[in-house]
């Protein structure tokens, strides 16, 4: 009897703690609570300013995902003297967490290199705490030119012709930030053919677009998380979480944000006032607090914030897939940008999944399997195929 009782409370305390009220329309809302509940302990610690222990969390992540010890980075298809199409990528994980050791990432590698017949090359950049910006990002371009150089080439049978730089969140803002820097550099001569930017993180003036809002508790990508992930990227001081939060950093009284800056990540401007996200009013502080982008001044740099660069920048990017999805406070950001790049001239396709929610591609497969996690990797793969 006392043993019964004592399961129906243990039964209803882990219903408690999984259970999560989560927005109408997201796929597959109980596997979404089950993720949560898994990282749930991760989130807590990196909003406790755990990030000296991130190393441990990210053993955590990987322990959950079941790293494969393989070292090798470069998924080459078998047969055939034919060049081939390739695949640079930058996986995700707040530029602290994941690898490309990963097995989900280990998967949507091998799915793009099987189903496109491609060379796939995965970066395994150096991650906070040891490194922040420009570390990522400069990892990330060292890659991409080493990626792009004759040697390699020739050495894996690639066509320089048709590559693709991609990645899905912190990495699809790498991928994005490359495309940037590549397409500004004369002495680059061998370009990408295509950016391929799955839910991808751009701009760090904005933590009220309708996007933040709307989905602000929604995992797994909650917005305090997203904003301590940018203060631990840009070397901020935790500090000034709340700041950020109250968009203290880009009031009107702040000179280091231009109007041409701002004008950049307008989503009132930029967006269509339609849809089930559109109902939220902007957040405009006139007067914030003073010298955040003056202490702070990776805030404002391209290389972090690439919905920052100008139009002249974004003409000369390549081709581009921009997915985002529904329930995921980086909608606005990939939203922004898809049309910013196409008023520049771009040919773009954005693959908006109106019941994803951040990071389901990556569980496109078993034992984390979801339905839209699957559907994104196809629309993905679909794309590359077409366009590579
Ligand atoms: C934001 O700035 C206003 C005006 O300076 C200030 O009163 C408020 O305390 C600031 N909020 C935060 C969270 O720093």
């Amino acid at each position: 009897m006392r043993l019964r009782l004592a399961g129906v409370v243990l039964l209803a305390a882990a219903a408690y703690y999984i259970y999560l009220p989560l927005p109408s329309g997201v796929c597959e809302p109980w596997k979404l609570m089950l993720l949560d509940a898994v990282f749930r302990p991760t989130l807590l610690a990196v909003r406790l300013g755990l990030c000296h222990r991130i190393h441990l969390l990210n053993r955590l992540v990987c322990l959950v995902e079941d790293v494969d010890a393989r070292s090798s980075a470069t998924l080459q298809p078998k047969g055939g003297k034919k060049l081939k199409r390739a695949v640079l990528y930058y996986h995700g994980g707040g530029w602290a967490l994941g690898s490309m050791r990963m097995t989900s990432y280990d998967y949507i590698c091998r799915t793009l290199a099987e189903e496109l017949d491609a060379v796939v090359m995965s970066v395994d950049y150096r991650l906070v705490p040891e490194a922040v910006f420009p570390d990522q990002y400069e990892d990330a371009m060292a890659a991409a030119r080493a990626f792009l150089s004759e040697e390699v080439c020739q050495r894996y049978g690639i066509d320089p012709e048709r590559t693709c730089v991609s990645g899905d969140s912190a990495g699809g803002n790498l991928a994005a930030a490359v495309s940037q820097g590549l397409a500004l550099d004369d002495a680059q001569k061998v370009k990408f053919k295509i950016q391929a930017l799955i839910y991808p993180v751009l701009q760090t003036l904005d933590f009220h677009t309708s996007s933040y809002q709307q989905n602000q508790a929604v995992p797994i990508l909650h917005r305090h998380i997203m904003i301590r992930f940018w203060l631990q990227y840009l070397g901020g001081d935790s500090s000034l979480e709340p700041v950020l939060l109250a968009n203290n950093h880009s009031a009107l009284d702040e000179p280091a944000v231009t109007a041409a800056m701002r004008s950049r990540v307008s989503w009132t401007a930029l967006l269509p006032p339609t849809g089930r996200g559109r109902r939220f009013e902007p957040l405009v502080q006139k007067t914030g607090t003073p010298g955040v982008v003056g202490r702070l001044p990776a805030l404002t740099d391209v290389r972090a914030a690439p919905l920052l660069a100008e139009s002249e920048v974004l003409s000369r990017t390549p081709k581009a897939y921009v997915m985002t999805c529904e329930f995921d406070v980086l909608r606005d950001d990939g939203l922004m940008y898809a049309r910013r790049l196409r008023d520049a001239g771009i040919d773009v396709t954005n693959e908006h999944l109106v019941d994803g929610f951040h990071g389901c591609m990556v569980y496109s497969q078993l034992p984390m399997l979801s339905g839209v996690g699957q559907r994104s990797l196809a629309s993905y793969a679909r794309w590359l195929d077409q366009n590579l």
